[in-house]
């Protein structure tokens, strides 16, 4: 048993999530290791399909409306930034809905705060709309990342193609056309917001516009999905090749977002690593194609029916090398969680990182706990299997955090994570859904005044 039941409620009252904009929460996470996971998660819908989705609601004067959209922060920051441009903004969470109405129907301020993006580089999603939609824009660059520089270089390359005049002072994009028109763009290099943003562009500029070498992630064929019923002309999307004839004017829609495949992929480790008997329920088995045939590789037993997936076995893993790739190749967005496992697998696991380029922060914390792991640039050599024991550390960025989360679940001993608001940026009540599914995870929280308070 973690803790006394009076001191486990108290800490939970302190620990409940705020805006953002209120106190700061310094969560941790407090995780005994050691139980296999036996019952059914169900996953909520995609962080990735939703940002882009509110971005697309800049595009028409009337009501989007967006179900299954997840609970995480991520949404609020989006919904704040929506919100500060002019726009209506309605969030309802509870058993019925999950959905968000957003109307851009009074007058636009065309800027997104530096204050903001930093908070979420997805934020710069709306550069593309605001520019189509009102002539106008001036977003803060998003500045470095954990995992990587993550430059938005060839969106901007990609937005004067389509005509914007582009200029960056102060650490802003101010970007200018009286209409967007069509033209020809072979992406350098295959970027998903890029592909979500200009699409999103090209669906109101005179013309047609020709993308080659696109992204091809569910995501964006999500939002592909939305923008089509809001009256764009698109075909192609989800293929290397994406054709938009543009259109003076789009309407309102209401659209489903689909199932968070990263989500759900984390759970499906969750249950490979921890033996037991675990269903992932509400999500699409089709977009984690890469990452089950590679549990297949590592022995373990996936069964798919309908929306669900169902992973049964004792835990005994076998090593497996991975290289991310775009999609459908295996997701970067997995690598930290594929770690975790591959540090209870016997024999080497080699993991390569192709997408971003400083993406191994979780290694060193995993190595804290007794994991065996060598990084060589963008690979790492992980030897298992090795008990891991319980420690305290540090979560670095958001997919980092939920591969540690995996490790505490198999170490012995207990495990404290702390900055635990990287997790909440894009899993829904993670620690809820484990634990009803028999994992001993607690949420503790430590209270600081605002920073302004405090000046
Ligand atoms: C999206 O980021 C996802 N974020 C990321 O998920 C995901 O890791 C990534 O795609 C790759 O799958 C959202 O959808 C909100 P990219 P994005 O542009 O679009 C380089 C998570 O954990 N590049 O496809 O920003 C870039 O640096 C997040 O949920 C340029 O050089 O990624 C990277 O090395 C993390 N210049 C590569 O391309 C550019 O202008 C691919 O990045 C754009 C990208």
């Amino acid at each position: 048993m973690l803790t006394s039941r009076p001191i486990l409620d108290r800490m939970r009252r302190l620990a409940t999530w705020r805006d953002p904009g209120e106190a700061l929460i310094m969560d941790k996470f407090v995780i005994r290791g050691g139980n296999p996971l036996v019952g059914t998660v169900r996953i909520s819908g995609a962080k990735n399909s939703a940002l882009p989705a509110m971005a697309a609601a800049l595009l028409t004067d009337e009501p989007v409306v967006l179900e299954n959209i997840p609970e995480v922060r991520d949404i609020q920051t989006m919904r704040r930034l929506l919100v500060e441009m002019g726009a209506e903004v309605e969030l309802e969470y509870d058993r019925a809905h999950k959905r968000t109405t957003i109307h851009c129907c009074g007058p636009i301020r065309p800027e997104a705060p530096y204050e903001l993006v930093k908070t979420m580089r997805a934020s710069t999603l709306v550069l593309g709309p605001l520019v189509a939609r009102t002539g106008r824009a001036r977003v803060s660059l998003p500045g470095g990342c954990a995992i990587g520089a993550r430059p938005i270089d060839l969106h901007i390359k990609a937005l004067e193609h389509l005509g914007a005049s582009i200029t960056q002072d102060h650490g802003y994009v101010e970007a200018r056309a009286e209409r967007l028109h069509g033209g020809h763009i072979v992406w350098d290099r295959i970027t998903v917001t890029g592909t979500e943003e200009l699409m999103m562009a090209a669906a109101l500029a005179e013309g047609e516009t020709v993308m080659e070498n696109c992204a091809r992630e569910p995501e964006v064929g999500d939002l592909a999905a939305l923008l089509t019923t809001m009256g764009a002309r698109i075909e192609g999307a989800g293929t290397a090749t994406i054709r938009i004839h543009g259109v003076p004017r789009l309407t309102g829609a209401r659209h489903h977002i689909i199932p968070d495949r990263i989500s759900a992929g984390t759970f499906v480790v969750a249950g490979a690593m921890t033996g037991g008997d675990l269903t992932v329920a509400h999500c699409d088995p089709v977009h984690l194609g890469a990452l089950l045939q590679k549990l297949a590789e590592a022995g373990v037993v996936v069964q798919v029916a309908g929306d669900s997936v169902r992973v049964t076995g004792d835990g005994h893993l076998l090593a497996a090398d991975v290289n991310t790739e775009e999609y459908p190749g295996f997701p970067t967005d997995m690598q930290a969680q594929f770690m975790a496992l591959a540090t209870q697998a016997d024999g080497s696991s080699v993991i390569t990182e192709n997408i971003f380029e400083n993406r191994f922060m979780h290694a060193l914390e995993m190595v804290r706990m007794g994991a065996n792991i060598k990084i060589e640039g963008r690979r790492a050599v992980v030897r298992g299997k090795t008990p891991l024991s319980g420690a305290a550390v540090q979560a670095s960025d958001l997919r980092a955090s939920a591969s540690l989360v995996l490790a505490a679940l198999v170490a012995d001993g207990e495990t404290i994570i702390d900055r635990v608001y990287h997790i909440d940026r894009g899993y829904e009540h993670i620690e809820e859904k484990l634990r009803s599914v028999g994992a001993q995870v607690m949420r503790i929280g430590e209270m600081l005044p605002r920073r302004a308070a405090l000046a």
